[in-house]
């Protein structure tokens, strides 16, 4: 079998290429490891900037989220009780949509199975082969039998622990990266929010983030050490943990109910460099991971698909291969912005056990962002990832 392109992954960078691709008109296939209802039904981020909204409908998968998502104009910070509001819409000129990253993933799969797009799901064994030269190849077995595609790209869209990088010859590419002592302890209900807008907050039992999904569905985190497990977190601790935490007044408001999900994520930030090598492109996940405090994960993922999206379209409509040789190097700049403010908002924002000169820093921060509007327009800026006066790289 033979087609232009091979996605590895259905991943929402995955999809959302595969997507634009189709739109563009370029053969494509798609591999993912996992079943259909495991992709659906994986519990992500729920905060995407009006960049990743305008990618969604390129792709032309917007209908649902126009129905249900909410726009958040701005956000609470509480800093050992003291609030800053961030105005995201007049700071920065633009809302943010909430709308979970399940949802996205179900409307782009829906999409795809409504088109001839070839979509494999439960792929054994996805193998880049290649890549270096001209002529890539992919193989895979499913159902006991064994297939090879040959192709003209490959897109690496398998996240952290996907095959893609992990083929690339050692040393091909630079790894950057640290790890965070602590992870967030997610709880997801069917509680109305706490509050209309999303909550972080800085607390000296540790950072919790009050979200949501619905006007109906709420989404809370916990910071916990990262040797703690979900199951030590009954949904009862977790509640009482949540109120101690969260100012006084939110937490005589907070509705409580049984958890529908419950798990921890590591807090990591990593960055691979660059984000091809030959005719394998890195996108997403498999190529950055950020701390989820700036809630720039998917949206990092998604327009790296749009970038690489762009530059296959280039490539084959008008034999223009510049957009794609830049790919790298023009993601990167923006990977950095979202590395550095992701780094930021967490130190800030979370509980660093025994560093008393990291706690004053953090109140010094804190104190710049309430009394400065320069300071929170930059905050406001990073979140929504619009820069009106220029962006800084
Ligand atoms: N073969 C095929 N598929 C694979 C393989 C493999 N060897 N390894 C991993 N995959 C699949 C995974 O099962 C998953 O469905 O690749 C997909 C990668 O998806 P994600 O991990 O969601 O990564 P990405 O699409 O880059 O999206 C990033 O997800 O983790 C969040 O915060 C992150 O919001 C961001 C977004
Ligand atoms: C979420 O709702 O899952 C969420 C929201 C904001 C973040 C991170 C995660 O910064």
């Amino acid at each position: 079998m033979r087609t232009q392109v091979v996605i590895i992954g259905a991943g929402p960078a995955g999809l959302l290429l595969s997507r634009l691709l189709w739109r563009e008109g370029i053969d494509h296939v798609v591999l993912e490891r996992r079943s259909r209802a495991y992709v659906e039904s994986r519990i992500r981020a729920g905060v995407l900037e009006p960049g990743t909204v305008d990618l969604l409908m390129a792709a032309g998968v917007a209908d649902r989220m126009h129905r249900e998502a909410l726009t958040h104009d701005g956000f609470h910070l509480v800093f050992d009780g003291r609030y800053a509001h961030i105005d995201l819409k007049e700071l920065a000129g633009s809302p943010v949509t909430v709308y979970g990253q399940t949802e996205i993933t179900q409307d782009l799969i829906a999409a795809c199975l409504g088109t001839d797009t070839k979509l494999v799901f439960e792929a054994e064994g996805v193998t880049p082969c290649d890549f270096a030269g001209a002529n890539p190849r992919v193989t895979y077995a499913k159902g006991g039998q064994t297939h090879e595609i040959l192709c003209d790209f490959i897109a690496g869209c398998d996240g952290f622990h996907g095959v893609c990088r992990a083929s690339v010859p050692p040393g091909a590419m630079t790894l950057y990266e640290r790890v965070l002592p602590f992870g967030w302890l997610g709880m997801l209900t069917e509680t109305p929010p706490v509050e209309d807008e999303l909550i972080y907050v800085r607390h000296e039992r540790g950072f919790a983030l009050c979200s949501m999904r619905s006007k109906t569905r709420s989404r809370y985190y916990l910071q916990v050490p990262d040797s703690d497990s979900a199951e030590a977190w009954s949904d009862e601790r977790f509640w009482e943990e949540l109120r101690r935490r969260i100012p006084g007044s939110a937490a005589d408001r907070l509705i409580t109910g049984p958890a529908l999900e419950k798990s921890i994520a590591p807090l990591r930030s990593f960055v691979a460099e660059p984000m091809r090598f030959g005719r394998l492109f890195l996108a997403g996940d498999a190529a950055h991971i950020v701390p989820p405090t700036g809630a720039k994960g998917l949206n990092l993922a998604a327009a790296d698909a749009g970038a690489m999206a762009q530059g296959l379209a280039a490539y084959y409509g008008s034999s223009d291969g510049a957009p794609l040789e830049t790919y790298s190097e023009t993601r990167l700049r923006h990977v950095w912005r979202a590395e550095r403010f992701s780094w930021w908002f967490t130190s800030m924002t979370h509980r660093f056990e025994g560093d008393a000169f990291a706690r004053r820093l953090q109140q010094a921060e804190f104190d710049a962002v309430a009394s400065s509007r320069a300071f929170r327009t930059a905050l406001a800026e990073n979140y929504i990832g619009v820069f009106r006066n220029g962006s800084p790289s």
